[in-house]
């Protein structure tokens, strides 16, 4: 049987990095608050030429590379992001034209930091339905574009970054082998970023003022870690996979405090989980693949390998995903 299987990963960087010392010069915070409440050291900032499809195509042209596929081949792209270059077109619709990828349609998809794990289990069903399709999986942010610089809550957490892999059908035993997704609309105040604010003034929100990102971030970090150990339990458990079982796990790197609590509570030591969140801090959709992309040139994922992702975000949305390398 035909599987879901990963032929090329890439990431892509933007230059600009912003450590805490020059956080500590913008808002009243010690690289000693952020690194022992975060994790996070720096992050990486885009600038000019950098905008969200240019780092998302980046990645791209990488994982392309990797695969050993031309642009031309590709039947699909998806982006997901929460902070795309413009609203019309898609992020997608400028990964597709930068890069040459005419076969291909494509659009952006929206499931705030869990939009990665969301995007490849979509890209999945496409593959099972269809082997020979190739499709670029993408997860691409510019959050420095969302932050209020003057909030030192939420400023010294994002960064910008991309990745990607391409996914097409082989049946070579490895592939996508399960995975679980969820949503609750109902927390959406939890974690939120306003639109663009709105034209029409009968629909302004109450609030609405620059489309910052906004959080309760004791509330997000505990239900985060419950979400996450939840759904990843469930998932080892359907599929008969212990903890022990698994080669790698790449969680979303919002926080290491929310990751080293989520290692504890399922029992998978340090050794076995891939972390990058001190070089770029919370990258949103993009931090899963660019996590995957890293370890995946480090040669830390060997054929046959269990990978196991999971991913929280705004919404909420949360999920895990099982693959086999
Ligand atoms: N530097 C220094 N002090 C800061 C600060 C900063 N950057 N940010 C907040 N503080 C202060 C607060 O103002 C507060 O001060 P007060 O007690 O005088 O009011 C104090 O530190 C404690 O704030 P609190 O929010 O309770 O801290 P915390 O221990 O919960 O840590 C987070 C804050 C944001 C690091 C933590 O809640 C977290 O990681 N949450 C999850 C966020 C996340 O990952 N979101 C994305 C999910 S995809």
């Amino acid at each position: 049987m035909k599987r879901s299987v990963v032929l090329g990963t890439g990431s892509f960087l933007p230059r600009r990095e912003l450590t805490n010392a020059d956080l500590e010069r913008m808002v009243d915070t010690s690289d000693e608050w952020i690194a022992s409440r975060t994790g996070i050291r720096t992050r990486r900032i885009a600038g000019k030429g950098e905008e969200n499809y240019r780092l998302a195509a980046g990645a791209a042209r990488r994982a392309l590379e990797m695969a050993g596929l031309e642009a031309g081949e590709i039947d699909l792209i998806v982006v997901a992001t929460m902070t795309p270059h413009m609203t019309m077109p898609s992020c997608a619709c400028f990964v597709q034209a930068e890069i040459g990828a005419q076969r291909a349609f494509a659009y952006d998809l929206n499931a705030a930091c869990s939009g990665y794990l969301f995007a490849l289990d979509m890209a999945d069903k496409y593959v099972l339905n269809k082997p020979d399709m190739n499709i670029l999986v993408i997860g691409s942010e510019t959050l420095s574009a969302r932050v209020n610089w003057q909030d030192r809550n939420t400023c010294i957490l994002f960064g910008d970054g991309a990745g990607a892999c391409v996914l097409s059908g082989r049946d070579h035993g490895g592939g996508i082998i399960d995975s679980q997704l969820f949503t609750d609309g109902n927390l959406w105040e939890l974690l939120y970023m306003h639109s663009p604010k709105s034209l029409n003034p009968d629909l302004v929100q109450p609030g609405d003022d620059h489309g910052y990102i906004r959080m309760t971030g004791r509330d997000v970090f505990k239900f985060a870690v419950r979400a996450m150990e939840e759904s990843v339990t469930a998932l080892l458990q359907r599929n008969g996979i212990a903890t022990k079982d698994i080669g790698l796990m790449i969680p979303h790197q919002a926080n290491i405090r929310i990751i080293h609590k989520l290692m504890e509570r399922l029992g998978v030591p340090e050794e076995k989980v891939y972390i990058n969140v001190n070089k770029y801090g919370n990258t949103s959709a993009a931090s899963i693949p660019i996590a995957l992309d890293e370890a995946n040139r480090q040669g830390l994922i060997r054929r046959g390998d269990l990978v196991l992702f999971c991913a929280f975000g705004g919404g909420f949305t949360w999920g895990s995903m099982l693959m086999c390398w």
